[in-house]
């Protein structure tokens, strides 16, 4: 039960004596502890604002006499995370890349930073998942079917060097004509071509000029996609007798491939990344399922 408030009668508060033209000023003050609080907070703010940064001066704000630094307290914490890693990063590099699966501290260090550093810097064109990005070059990294190679070495030489790009010297590299665009074949030759690559791909296909295709294929691309399209992994050239396909199986775009070439580039990672990370996130992806 709450009792009701009393109204005073206007006349039973006592005002301030302040009057402007008939209109008086009650006295009503705040509470007490209210008031007290209120001077407490004032101090409090007084004080925080000596103890820790807070004017802003030119150039950077007062640093506060307890020296506490959000920069600082971060820093240190990424340290002593550092710290704690350091003697299973330091063992990561010296092991042998291979027996690095088959060793259990290493693997499991690995695979789980390897996973950060995939998510962080891999994921943008190989998909959060690996599984790449259909029809537009970004490999599956998941399966076993590899451009360059599956073992850890390979995939190593693959994520420090990069792919066909301008700024590692080591770069993988191989260039597939453009064999339309340059005039190599004739239109009505690359026309027989696809229709090879349909054929041995196990599609539907027209078969006369599969069949002439043929000899377009082992005159011209056998070199490299191999005779019977299983691929080279030494030039990185695709399998092209299979269903998985790196820009697309169907006849329009193995025209265009066919007509145009592709040169997927990839970053080099070397330099970018420590030699730890590096060889995390090759555990990491040799683990996907794949690996060799
Ligand atoms: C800018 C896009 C891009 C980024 C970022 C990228 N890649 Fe790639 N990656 C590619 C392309 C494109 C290819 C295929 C190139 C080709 O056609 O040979 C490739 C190929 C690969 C291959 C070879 C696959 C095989 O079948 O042999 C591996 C392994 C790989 N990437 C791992 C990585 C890792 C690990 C990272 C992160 C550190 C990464 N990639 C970041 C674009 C990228
Ligand atoms: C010098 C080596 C080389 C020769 C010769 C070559 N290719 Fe390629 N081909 C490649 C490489 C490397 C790729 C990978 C794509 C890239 O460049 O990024 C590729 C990709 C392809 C693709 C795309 C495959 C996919 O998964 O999407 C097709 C289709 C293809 N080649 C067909 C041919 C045909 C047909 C010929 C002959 C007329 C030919 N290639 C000749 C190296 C070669």
């Amino acid at each position: 039960m709450c009792a009701k408030q009393v109204k005073k009668a206007p006349a039973q508060v006592e005002t301030t004596g302040h009057e402007w033209d008939g209109i008086e000023e009650y006295n009503n003050p705040l509470p007490r502890w209210w008031v007290w609080v209120f001077y407490a907070t004032i101090i409090w703010g007084i004080w925080y604002s000596i103890a820790y940064p807070a004017w802003p001066l030119l150039t950077q704000a007062t640093q506060g006499y307890l020296g506490y630094d959000n920069r600082t307290a971060v820093a240190e914490e990424i340290k002593r995370f550092d710290d704690a890693n350091a003697e299973i990063k330091a063992k990561l590099v010296a092991a042998p890349l291979a027996d690095i699966p088959a060793t259990d501290a290493l693997n499991t260090y690995a695979t789980s930073a390897g996973a950060a550093v995939f998510k962080t810097f891999c994921a943008q064109c190989h998909g959060s998942g690996a599984a790449g990005v259909q029809g537009k070059g970004y490999p599956n990294l998941t399966d076993n079917d590899w451009l360059w190679g599956g073992d850890m070495e390979q995939i190593y030489l693959t994520i420090n060097h990069g792919i066909r790009n301008t700024t590692n010297a080591d770069a993988r590299y191989s260039e597939m004509p453009k064999f339309g665009a340059d005039g190599l074949l004739e239109e009505a030759q690359i026309g027989e071509v696809v229709e090879y690559v349909l054929q041995m791909s196990g599609q539907e296909h027209d078969a006369t000029l599969a069949s002439a295709g043929a000899t377009v294929f082992a005159d011209n691309c056998a070199a490299c996609h191999m005779e019977a399209g299983e691929g080279d992994r030494t030039q990185g050239a695709p399998a092209l007798n299979d269903a998985i396909w790196l820009y697309g199986g169907d006849r329009e775009t193995i025209h265009t491939s066919v007509f145009g070439a592709r040169y997927g580039v990839m970053p080099a990672w070397a330099g970018r990344l420590s030699e730890d990370e590096v060889r995390a996130v090759t555990t990491y992806v040799h683990a996907l399922g794949g690996g060799e």
